[in-house]
Formats: C-alpha cells, structure tokens, sequence
C-alpha cells in the first residue's frame, strides 16, 4: 500500500511539524486535536514557518499555498474513516494513547496503519490494545521536526513486514531518512544520548569537572555541536530523569542509574532552560 490520505493527532509542538511535512510532501493531511485552541496554535505555526521559508528564498507563495491546500484541521476523530495512516503525537501518557489507539482501530479502515510518535512508551503495549497490532509501528520524529532529518520507525514485536515498508516508503517521500529500530526502551536515540548525558551528569557530582569544562570536552574534542549538559538543559532535566528511569526499569541495569545530582535538580524545581535554570542559568 502507498499512504496517501494522513491523519496527526495532537497539534502540539510535534504533531503540528509532522503535519507540515507531510502536506509539503503532498500528502492530504487532517490535523487533529481535542483542544480548538491547540489545533488554531498548530496551523498559524505552520503558517508561520512556511512564511519563514519564503523570506529566505527556500520556497515560493506558490509552494505555501499548495502545502496548506493539502492541509485542513478537525476536532472530530471519527474524520479518521478515510486515512491510510495516521500518527498520534498526543501527551506522553499511556492512558491517553492506549485510548486514542483503540478509538482509532474502531474509526480507521481495515487497512490503516496506526503509528505513534511516542519517544518512551512501549509500541509494543500500545500495539496489544488494537485487534491490528501487525498494523501498529513507531515514527519517533526529532524536534524541529521540519528541520531534523531522522525518524527512527520502531517495530513493536506485532510489526509485520509491510507495514514496515509502507512507512519506510512515506518517510522517505518526506525527504526523511528511516531508521529500523526494534521496540526496546529508549529505542537507540534516547539509548545513546541519555546515559551520555547521565554521565556528564555524573563528572560534575564527582567533582571531575566544571559543567561549561564537560561541555567544552564534547564541543571542542569530540566536534558535538552542543555539550551534553547545555543539551540536557534543552531537553528538560525533568525529561531526561524520566527517559533514565524508562532505562532503569525497562532493562534493570544499575548501568542506568540516574545521577543523584540530575534527580536533586529535579526535586529543585531547576529543569534547565524552561525553568531558567539547570546546568547553566538563562535570563
Ligand atoms: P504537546 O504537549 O506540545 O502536544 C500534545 C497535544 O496533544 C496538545 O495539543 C493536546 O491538546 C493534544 N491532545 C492531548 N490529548 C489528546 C487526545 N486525546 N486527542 C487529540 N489530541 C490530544 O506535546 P509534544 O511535545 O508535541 O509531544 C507529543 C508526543 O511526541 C509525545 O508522545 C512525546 O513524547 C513525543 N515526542 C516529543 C518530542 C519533543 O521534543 N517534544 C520529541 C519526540 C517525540
């Protein structure tokens, strides 16, 4: 099967961007939302993006109006009867997407893949609530998503084969690159990054060094273009606690012990950028 009709559920931060780029890959897209508000927020984002991209000379009116042509919002989930695929971007919470997901093995058509942008629930649990789990895979878009060129496309246990192929397909059309990744936690981004970040964590409440010395380490010495503890700070530490403890339970590895230092941070209230302070403090 080749996707073609798609519809994203939730309008935040990420399902606005994945919207984006599949109605700039000529996808007809639906953007979905509980909340008006947060659909309105999506699509003015989008607008302005695609505006942002056309003072740069990136793109023509031409192509803008062609993307939001193929673009249109609804708070009604049962708009799903008609979509080959749909990606569910809603909050990081089992309960939520357990639901959105058996509500939408109801709407969809039989031959609908599910997939969700989830970055540290088990597909394969959320796959089991379906009476189509071969159907039911990961996309995990990286935030910007219009920007970053990865999704990692997870295969819960269920996953058939062509299901897989079928998404490779479409991320690709997205000018994307596909990753194959096997459902385990923190499937290899947050496998990799954050017990790095843990780490650097780590050389500061050991005393090895100073947070702007770590970062300058993985800046200067290993041509990161940002040090583990400035990233952390972006990220969210609150995040980067709850990815290390997926870790921690998920495998039952003391090699994933969150750093003491990252959880007293936490209980501070310092959870990086968005809070003003983490690692670094910011105006
Ligand atoms: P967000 O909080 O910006 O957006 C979530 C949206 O979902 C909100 O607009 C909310 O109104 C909507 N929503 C909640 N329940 C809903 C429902 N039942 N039906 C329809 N819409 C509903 O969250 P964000 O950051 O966009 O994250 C979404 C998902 O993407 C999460 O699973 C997150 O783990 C994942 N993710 C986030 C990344 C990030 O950097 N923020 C990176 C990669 C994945």
């Amino acid at each position: 099967m080749a996707v073609q009709n798609v519809m994203v559920i939730g309008a935040g931060q990420m399902g606005a961007g994945i919207a984006q780029v599949f109605a700039q890959a000529g996808f007809d897209v639906k953007l979905n939302d509980i909340a008006e508000d947060s659909l309105t927020k999506g699509y003015q984002g989008i607008e302005k993006r695609l505006d942002r991209q056309i003072e740069k000379g990136r793109m023509t009116e031409d192509d803008k109006n062609q993307a939001l042509n193929n673009l249109t919002t609804t708070t009604n989930l049962n708009e799903a009867s008609d979509r080959d695929l749909v990606i569910e971007a809603v909050v990081e919470n089992m309960d939520v997407k357990t639901s959105v997901f058996q509500k939408l093995d109801e709407i969809t058509p039989e031959h609908a893949i599910l997939a969700t942008n989830t970055s540290s629930l088990p597909i394969t649990d959320i796959a089991a609530v379906t009476n189509r789990p071969e159907q039911v895979i990961g996309m995990h878009f990286m935030n910007p998503v219009p920007v970053m060129k990865l999704v990692e496309v997870i295969r819960a246990i269920q996953t058939s084969d062509a299901s897989f192929q079928t998404i490779q397909e479409a991320t690709e059309k997205l000018g994307k690159t596909a990753v194959e990744v096997n459902d385990y936690p923190g499937f290899i981004s947050n496998r990799v990054l954050m017990p790095m970040i843990n780490e650097a964590i780590y050389t500061v409440f050991e005393g090895v060094a100073k947070p702007e010395d770590v970062d300058s380490v993985m800046k200067l010495g290993m041509n990161h273009p940002m040090g583990p503890l400035q990233l952390a700070d972006f990220i969210g530490l609150d995040t980067c606690l709850y990815i290390m403890e997926i870790l921690h339970d998920g495998f039952g590895d003391s090699k994933y012990r969150p750093c003491p230092l990252l959880r007293k941070y936490v209980s501070a209230g310092w959870l990086g950028k968005k809070s003003g302070r983490g690692f670094y403090v910011y105006d």
